[in-house]
């Protein structure tokens, strides 16, 4: 079979990477996937088990941020389209070890734009009409009070060391376009949530924490609002953009799914009693509900108006909050043995083996 695009994609050991190189594989086999992960904490070779074999698909065990291996991989693998998903991605993280998402998300960032410009800007470049697209946040946006929602035009106003490092690559890969010329289109999304998540965000925290009977740990009054896309939505959206979307454009992207914190809990524990039955305890499982310190400079509320997407590409969310929840439910139930091996460490073993 021809290869019709030889793709980038970075981070894709992740959490969202991992689900958008699988969705790849199955519906683009015209398409050579190139995964390039450093494989931080986050980063689990697991998350792609079962795909090493497919001989479209390569990894590649680097640090985005090492400049001459960007450049030699691009040239080598004649990449003409990049989807950069690679970043330090937890705020809870950013606000203890800023370092970290100041050189992955923008040191990194840059040199990936870097290396772009130098093999699709020289007159040398015979490949195909290139592209890159940075997959960003909606938190560049800011807080939001009861009402309004975030637009492509919302002035950017990021109040976590996670969101300024993701504002400020986002202000990069469009200054690349204005002032090079490189074919960029950036994605803001909200939270995902799905299958290979990692258990520090809220979702497979609150699954893990609720299967063991330790305590659900509320931010604050837990009324913080979030606007729930499951991945799959967001992966087709990104296909979308990539393929079809203008060169230099902001596409936001959102679930119409905005939820208190507190309703994803319960929601969450509830579903767990009505497949599981109550615990031992006998007592349902939002019992383990605990209100904590807050976040500092927790952001109040997301949500995005994904009109424009909608109106430019079609694009729109397939599932609903309630069907997604119940297929991530199920998935979490299923790979208990995912969860359990990066609980406790062990999927990193797994790659060290690999890597020693
Ligand atoms: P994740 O933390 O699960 O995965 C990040 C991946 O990047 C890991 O595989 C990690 O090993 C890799 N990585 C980190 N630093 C690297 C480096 N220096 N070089 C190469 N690889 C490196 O993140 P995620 O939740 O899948 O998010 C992916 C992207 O989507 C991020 O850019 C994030 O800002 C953005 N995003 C996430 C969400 C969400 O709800 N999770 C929503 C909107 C946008
Ligand atoms: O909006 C998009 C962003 O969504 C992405 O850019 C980030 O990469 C992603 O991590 C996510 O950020 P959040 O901070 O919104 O996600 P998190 O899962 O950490 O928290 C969701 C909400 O739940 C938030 O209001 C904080 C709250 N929370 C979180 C944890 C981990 C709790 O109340 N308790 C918890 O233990």
């Amino acid at each position: 079979m021809d290869i019709n695009r030889r793709i980038l994609v970075t981070g894709g050991c992740g959490f969202i990477g991992s689900n958008f190189v699988r969705l790849l594989l199955e519906d683009h086999p015209d398409w050579r996937v190139i995964n390039l992960d450093k494989l931080t904490y986050a980063g689990n070779l697991k998350n792609l088990e079962g795909i090493e074999e497919d001989e479209h698909y390569g990894f590649v065990k680097a640090d985005i941020c090492d400049a001459k291996t960007m450049e030699e991989l691009f040239v080598s693998e004649q990449i003409d389209s990049v989807v950069h998903f690679a970043a330090e991605s937890h705020v809870d993280r950013s606000i203890t070890g800023p370092a970290a998402f100041i050189q992955t998300n923008i040191v990194g960032t840059f040199t990936l734009l870097e290396a772009a410009r130098k093999t699709w800007l020289d007159e040398s470049w015979k490949g195909n009409e290139p592209r890159f697209l940075h997959v960003s946040t909606d938190e560049v946006y800011g807080s939001l009070g009861d009402t309004g929602m975030f637009t492509e035009s919302t002035p950017f106003d990021p109040r976590s060391p996670y969101s300024a490092s993701k504002a400020s690559s986002d202000h990069l890969v469009s200054a690349y376009l204005h002032t090079y010329g490189l074919p960029v289109v950036i994605t803001n999304c909200s939270n995902n949530y799905g299958p290979y998540q990692f258990p520090e965000k809220l979702i497979p925290l609150i699954f893990h924490n609720s299967m063991t009977g330790k305590p659900l740990p509320i931010y604050g009054d837990g009324k913080y609002v979030r606007d729930w896309l499951y991945v799959k939505d967001h992966c087709e959206a990104i296909v979308e953009v990539l393929t079809k979307g203008q060169n230099g454009q902001a596409y936001n992207i959102g679930g119409n799914n905005e939820k208190q914190n507190l309703e994803v809990v319960t929601g969450i524990c509830d579903t767990l009693d009505r497949k599981l039955g109550l615990p031992k305890s006998g007592e349902a499982r939002r019992n383990l509900i605990t209100y904590v310190k807050d976040r500092p400079g927790h952001d109040r509320r997301y949500a995005i108006d994904a009109s424009f997407i909608k109106e430019q590409l079609g694009w729109e969310p397939k599932v609903s909050f309630e069907a997604g929840i119940e297929k991530t439910v199920d998935w979490y139930l299923a790979n208990q043995e995912w969860v359990a091996s990066v609980i406790d460490g062990s999927y990193q073993k797994y790659y060290e083996k690999m890597y020693s």
